[in-house]
């Protein structure tokens, strides 16, 4: 059971790589975020209230969240393991996730802890964009697409997203050292916790990574 949980702050990297592990191992990528921004899209009562929170960088409450990845959890396509992209951030979410991976018979194996240097962070999220179609991820100076505002892979326009406004980032990074940087120590706990330097080469970060999982 490859279970994988990627720990960053916003805008380490963790839907770069998580989308690569993805393909590599053949297992699926569960981003709380991309679930919640599509909830958003499609108008839903639970789209409705989480805009709330994450329009001004704040945290979506535990219950909705941890209810999301419950029920995702249990798709038969988790049955070889999958990556948690954003999900646990906080410490009853890891608490939560406990319970539920005991409940289903399922196991993380490897917490991926990315480091990245706070000051490149907002440099990161200002200029990323993302395929509006397939969700695809650029940046405007790291990593540009062959032809500006379209993706490469499907030709769809690239947007920038809602929470990637300079003060909504303030916010994120400060929920983020206040709720979820408390779970570095939480896995340390389990050994099962390794750091990844996340700064650098995309290509040369994934290599470090699969050489972890491998
Ligand atoms: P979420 O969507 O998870 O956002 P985040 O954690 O803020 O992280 P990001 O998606 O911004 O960054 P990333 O680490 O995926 O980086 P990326 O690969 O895109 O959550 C959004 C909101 O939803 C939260 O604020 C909250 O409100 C809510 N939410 C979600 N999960 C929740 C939960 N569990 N509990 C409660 N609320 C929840 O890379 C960023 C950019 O950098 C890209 O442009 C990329 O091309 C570029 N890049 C990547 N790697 C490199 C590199 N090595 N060098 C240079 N550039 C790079
Ligand atoms: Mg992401
Ligand atoms: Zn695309």
């Amino acid at each position: 059971m490859m279970g994988i949980i990627l720990l960053g702050p916003p805008g380490a990297g963790k839907g770069t790589q998580a989308k690569r592990i993805s393909a590599a191992f053949s297992i699926p990528q569960i981003s709380t975020g991309d679930m919640l921004r599509e909830a958003v899209k499609n108008g839903t009562e639970m789209g409705r209230l989480a805009k709330t929170y994450m329009d001004q960088g704040g945290l979506v409450p535990d219950e909705v969240v941890i209810g999301i990845v419950r029920d995702r959890l249990q798709a038969p396509d988790c049955g070889k393991g999958f990556i948690l992209d954003g999900f646990p951030r906080t410490i009853p979410q890891a608490e939560a996730l406990d319970r539920v991976t005991a409940a289903l018979a399922k196991e993380i194996r490897t917490v991926l802890s990315l480091e990245v240097d706070e000051k490149e962070l907002m440099e990161r999220l200002c200029g990323r964009r993302t395929c509006t179609a397939c969700g695809a991820m650029y940046h405007v100076r790291f990593n540009p697409p062959k032809a500006e505002g379209k993706c490469d892979k499907c030709g769809s326009s690239l947007i920038q997203r809602d929470d990637d406004k300079e003060e909504t980032i303030l916010a994120r990074l400060v929920n983020y050292r206040k709720s979820t940087e408390p779970l570095i120590r939480y896995y340390k706990g389990t050994g099962k916790i390794r750091s990844v330097r996340a700064s650098g080469d995309i290509d040369a970060i994934y290599a470090d990574i699969v050489k972890i999982l491998q």
